[in-house]
């Protein structure tokens, strides 16, 4: 089975994608699966257009990858734009796509009116995020609840295809988890970095802890019962915590005399535990980029291969005369 996922390089990685995301793509390659994660630049490229900004994140989001455990020696690992096939095959399935699939994006509307200019480039990313996966022949694709509806646009754009072509394209499914589907940020809407309500993965335990405090609760006194089901601070420590405690800590809000406080300093230690080894790896790597950059090249030149190999029967499908 092989997986696929990216993340764009327009932030920095947080918790959200962290437990919706990574915590997948890592599962998935331990269990030997074929897998390939990218970093999408191209889409970023829809929504931010500063150049010194987009190299240094592209280089901060490979380090993060890296430095959380994506082992180049088990998982293709590369930069979208090292792949010029996948601009290609977006132009041809663009061909295939009705304006109306792309008019029905959520996710192009609530950027508009987030005040992003409304470019051809955004307009068209779910076809781009579909060329991107179906390029690799992928079957699983890990992603957050956010990501369904590109996936299932990528679904219909290779039934499309194929019914139009003929068999040519895998048809891809979405890996989900329910538990994270949607990690919730500081003021309890989904955590985005466009929201700036994230806790980032790659800080100091300080800062880990005041990002915490910061997370918005209700005024019951501390001595009052408290329900875990409806608190920001809980539903964040169910990630982290082991069942035991989860279920330790959600009987004390119940019974009252526990406060907002403790439970966001036990998940600040929780996080900064459960980070501390990859922040380490990632202040080393942080200091060889070259290093990071050669495993993006290589990684680039074997997703490359199995790009050019799709986009032969894809050509030949369609009827692309090429002449190389
Ligand atoms: P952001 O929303 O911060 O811009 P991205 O769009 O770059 O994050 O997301 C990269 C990956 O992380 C996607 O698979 C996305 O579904 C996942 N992800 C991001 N935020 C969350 C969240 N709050 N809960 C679950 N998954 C998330
Ligand atoms: N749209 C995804 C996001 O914002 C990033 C992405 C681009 C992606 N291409 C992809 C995710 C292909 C999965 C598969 O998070």
């Amino acid at each position: 089975m092989r997986s696929l996922s990216g993340i764009q390089p327009s932030g920095r990685l947080h918790l959200g994608n962290y437990f919706g995301a990574v915590r997948q793509y890592l599962q998935l390659q331990a269990e030997g699966h074929e897998c390939f994660y990218f970093l999408a630049n191209y889409h970023a490229l829809t929504s931010m257009q500063d150049k010194a900004e987009l190299e240094e994140l592209t280089t901060q989001l490979a380090t993060g990858y890296l430095a959380l455990g994506i082992d180049p020696d088990r998982s293709v690992f590369f930069t979208q734009s090292d792949v010029p096939q996948v601009t290609e095959l977006c132009w041809i399935l663009n061909c295939v796509c009705p304006v109306s699939m792309m008019e029905k994006a959520t996710s192009y509307k609530d950027k508009v009116a987030r005040g992003i200019p409304p470019n051809m480039g955004l307009f068209d990313y779910p076809v781009l995020q579909a060329a991107d996966i179906v390029i690799y022949d992928s079957n699983i694709v890990p992603v957050g609840a956010d990501q369904k509806q590109h996936v299932e646009m990528t679904r219909d754009l290779a039934i499309k295809f194929n019914m139009t072509f003929g068999e040519t394209l895998v048809v891809p499914e979405a890996y989900i988890v329910p538990e994270a589907a949607v990690v919730p940020g500081l003021d309890g809407q989904k955590m985005s970095k466009s929201y700036e309500n994230t806790i980032e993965i790659f800080q100091t335990p300080k800062q880990t802890s005041k990002r915490c405090a910061r997370i918005v609760t209700d005024p019951t006194p501390l001595e009052a019962p408290k329900n875990p089901d409806t608190c920001n601070v809980f539903a964040l420590l169910k990630l982290l915590a082991s069942p035991e405690e989860t279920a330790g800590i959600a009987a004390q809000y119940r019974a009252g005399g526990y406060g907002y406080g403790q439970a966001k300093g036990r998940l600040a230690e929780l996080i900064n535990e459960l980070f501390a080894e990859p922040r380490q790896r990632y202040a080393e790597l942080e200091k060889d980029p070259d290093r990071v950059h050669d495993i993006l090249r290589e990684g680039g030149r074997k997703a490359r291969e199995v790009a050019e190999a799709t986009m032969e029967r894809v050509r030949s499908a369609a009827g692309i005369v090429t002449h190389r």
